[in-house]
Order: structure tokens, then C-alpha cells, then sequence
């Protein structure tokens, strides 16, 4: 892992499917949020607004570029946001380390 990969910034990158994502978790009541793919973290403030009951937001992305705009971005939730830079692929670690067994949604975008 080379931690920079392509630039994504908060003004060249528009989260895509957004109204998708916020209906299918609608119904949920989400305490534990994995987002693989954390990015410029603006599919992260869409869940965190429309769910004020999460508790712990993992967000994770390979390019530490991203996660640094993520965190400009999701600033009024860091007290709820794990910035994790690694892979996806090592999902059960990062849960692991964490001392968490399950989450109430994941997401790859
Ligand atoms: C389309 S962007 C994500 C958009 C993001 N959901 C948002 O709202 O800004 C894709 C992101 O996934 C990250 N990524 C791609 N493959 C990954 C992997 N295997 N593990 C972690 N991050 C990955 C990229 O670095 C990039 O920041």
C-alpha cells in the first residue's frame, strides 16, 4: 500500500446515488456504520445526518489524501468517526481490533 493514490478532493468529487443509499437504509436503526470506501466522506455526512443514532462510524480508504478530506469534511461527527487508512480487504481486522462482532451497515462506494 503506497497511502497516495488519485487525488479526491471535497469539490471535484459529488457522492453518487445518494438518494439510493439514504432509502435503503431508511428503515434501519444503525448503532455501527462500515464505509469501506470513505473517500472525501460525503456519502458518510449523508448517513450520519439522516441517522443521529449512530454510534460508531468506520470509515476506511486506502489513500490518505482522502481520508484527510474526509475529515475537513465529516468535523461536526469525528467524536463518531474511526479514520481508518487501509484496505477493505482487511474488513474483519479492522472490526476485530475494535472489539466489534457485527455492524448494522456497510457500504462500497
Ligand atoms: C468513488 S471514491 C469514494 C466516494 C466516497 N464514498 C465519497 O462520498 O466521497 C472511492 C474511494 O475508494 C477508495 N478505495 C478504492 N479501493 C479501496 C480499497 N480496496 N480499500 C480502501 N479504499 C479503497 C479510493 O481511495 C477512493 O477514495
Amino acid at each position: 500500500m503506497t497511502g497516495e493514490t488519485a487525488a479526491v478532493s471535497s469539490n471535484d468529487h459529488i457522492p453518487i446515488m445518494v438518494s439510493e443509499l439514504l432509502t435503503a437504509f431508511e428503515p434501519v436503526q444503525i448503532k455501527v456504520f462500515y464505509d469501506g470506501t470513505l473517500g472525501a466522506g460525503g456519502h458518510a455526512a449523508q448517513i450520519l445526518e439522516a441517522h443521529p443514532e449512530i454510534e460508531r462510524y468506520i470509515g476506511v480508504d486506502r489513500d490518505t489524501g482522502a481520508l484527510a478530506i474526509a475529515k475537513k469534511t465529516l468535523k461536526p461527527w469525528s467524536g463518531k468517526v474511526d479514520f481508518v487508512h487501509g484496505n477493505f480487504s482487511d474488513l474483519d481486522s479492522h472490526l476485530t481490533e475494535r472489539g466489534i462482532d457485527a455492524v448494522d451497515g456497510f457500504f462500497l462506494t
